[in-house]
């Protein structure tokens, strides 16, 4: 493929984020807390997330190992941080979450399998194709932009990470329902873990500097900022005691 196919091909999924932004504020995305069997068959909830993260992960490692700039520069590190959160994402993440009677509709799954290809394609191919070491040598590790991006980076995943597991730590072996969280950055917002990842992934992109790393950050607030919302509205419409205060996603901001 040459580079401008694939500018062409990031240009019009940028354009498809904006739109399918838009339409998550008024169509909730039905898994976790807003699960519904309206979308037709359903599927093991913990399954479900290893099924829609395992194409990112694999195709990312497919690419580290296969592209002709691989290690040829440090282009290496940004494959690694990648593969690193969806291990996570993939494999530990699903074992951490309580079991609960949920499921996943299939719908979720293969809507999150087409986002995982098309993002983990688009940013392996032009890491593995398109980065040379004049893009990723010692220069780029030593510039501001890689190390203010991987300072957000690793900030975005701590918080992602912490705020996770206070989640996953509110229900005792067994339960399935739902508590106000405390504590951390959840003073300040109903969905810390979605504001960590928008970080993260932004972080991501500054220290890649590159289009298909701007899509995917594009991509991840479009997905989340909306699905905070949905999940903000949810504590208030199902707590009256929700603490009034609380943004959705942004501390101080939204
Ligand atoms: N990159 C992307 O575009 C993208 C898209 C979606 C998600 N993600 C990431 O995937 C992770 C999960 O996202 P999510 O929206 O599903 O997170 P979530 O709704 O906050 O849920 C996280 C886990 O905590 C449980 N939980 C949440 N709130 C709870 C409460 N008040 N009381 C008891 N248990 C609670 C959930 O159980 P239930 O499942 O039973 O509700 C789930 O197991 C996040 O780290 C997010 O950043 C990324």
């Amino acid at each position: 493929m040459e580079l401008t196919t694939l500018n062409t091909i990031s240009y019009i999924w940028l354009a498809l984020a904006i739109i399918v932004h838009v339409t998550m504020f008024y169509v909730t995305a039905p898994f976790g807390r807003h699960t519904s069997d309206k979308w037709g068959i359903s599927i093991n909830n913990k399954l479900g997330w290893v099924i829609m993260e395992f194409p990112s992960l694999a195709i990312m490692i497919y690419f580290l190992f296969t592209g002709t700039h691989s290690f040829h520069s440090y282009v290496w590190i940004l494959f690694s941080l990648w593969i690193i959160h969806y291990l996570n994402r993939t494999f530990i993440y699903p074992v951490r979450i309580r079991a609960t009677p949920k499921k996943m509709p299939l719908f979720i799954v293969l809507n999150a399998i087409i986002f995982n290809v098309i993002n983990a394609g688009l940013n392996g191919y032009y890491l593995g194709e398109f980065a040379s070491e004049e893009d990723y040598n010692l220069e780029w590790l030593t510039s501001k932009t890689f190390i203010f991006g991987i300072f957000l980076f690793a900030i975005g995943m701590w918080i992602n990470l912490k705020s996770d597991s206070i989640l996953i730590h509110l229900r005792k072996p067994g339960e399935s329902g739902y508590k106000i969280p405390k504590g951390f950055l959840f003073e300040y917002v109903s969905s810390p873990n979605l504001f960590g990842e928008i970080i993260q992934w932004s972080g991501f992109a500054v220290m890649a500097w590159n289009l298909p790393a701007l899509t995917f950050m594009v991509w991840t607030f479009a997905n989340l900022v909306p699905r905070a919302k949905n999940h903000h509205d949810w504590y208030k419409k199902n707590f009256t005691d929700y603490p009034k205060e609380r943004k959705v996603v942004f501390p101080f901001i939204y």
